[in-house]
C-alpha cells in the first residue's frame, strides 16, 4: 500500500475529539450526580461523548445495546451450572451497580417498556438490584451513573436528568 500523501497525513495528525455543543451541561449533569438521558440526531457524538466522558473520569463505562428482545432476566445476569451447582454469573449492569461503574444504555428507545420499568429500582435513591435466583438484593453504590442515550430529529441534542441523590 503506498503512503497517504503528506495532506492526509496532515489531516490524520489532528486532535481527534473535540468537545460537542452539549459536552459541558453532560459533564455538569455527571458532576451533579444525575443519571441522563441523551437525544439527538444521529451522528452528533453522543455515543462517543459518553464514552469519552467516562474516560475523562476515569471510570469504567459498560455499554449495553439495547434491543427489542432484551429481558430483565438478561439485564440480571446468567444462570448455569458448574460441577452439579447452580451458579450465576452477574450482568455488567448488576456488576457496575455494585462498584459504582457506569453503564450506556445505546438505543434506550428499543427497550420494552418492562425492562425500563425495572431500571427504575436501580436509579431510585437508595436503589436495589434484586436477583430472585440467588435472593440478592444488592445495594447500588452511590456513584453508578447511567447514561440513555437514543436518536431523534430534534435537531438540537438535548439532556434530560434523574437525580440519584449522590454528588
Ligand atoms: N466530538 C467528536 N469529535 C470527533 N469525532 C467525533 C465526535 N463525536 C463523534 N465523532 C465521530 O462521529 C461519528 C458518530 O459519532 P457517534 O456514533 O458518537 O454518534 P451518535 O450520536 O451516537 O450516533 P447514533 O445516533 O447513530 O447512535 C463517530 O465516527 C465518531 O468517532
Ligand atoms: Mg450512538
Amino acid at each position: 500500500m503506498s503512503k497517504p500523501s503528506p495532506a492526509i497525513a496532515e489531516a490524520s495528525s489532528y486532535r481527534r475529539w473535540f468537545d460537542p455543543p452539549f459536552y459541558d451541561e453532560l459533564n455538569a449533569a455527571v458532576a451533579c450526580g444525575f443519571h441522563v438521558c441523551l437525544n439527538g440526531p444521529r451522528g452528533t457524538g453522543k455515543t462517543t461523548a459518553i464514552k469519552e466522558l467516562a474516560s475523562g473520569w476515569g471510570k469504567k463505562l459498560h455499554v449495553i445495546q439495547v434491543h427489542a428482545d432484551l429481558t430483565i432476566e438478561e439485564l440480571r445476569g446468567e444462570p448455569g451450572l458448574r460441577e452439579g451447582n447452580s451458579t450465576f454469573q452477574r450482568s455488567p449492569v448488576v456488576v457496575a451497580a455494585e462498584r459504582g461503574d457506569w453503564v450506556l444504555f445505546d438505543e434506550a428507545n428499543l427497550a420494552r417498556p418492562g425492562v425500563t420499568a425495572w431500571m427504575n429500582n436501580v436509579l431510585d435513591d437508595d436503589g436495589v438490584v434484586s436477583i430472585p435466583a440467588t435472593g440478592e438484593l444488592i445495594p447500588v453504590a452511590r456513584a453508578f451513573r447511567c447514561f440513555f442515550s437514543w436518536a431523534t430529529r430534534e435537531h438540537v441534542s438535548s439532556i434530560r436528568r434523574w437525580w440519584t441523590g449522590a454528588a
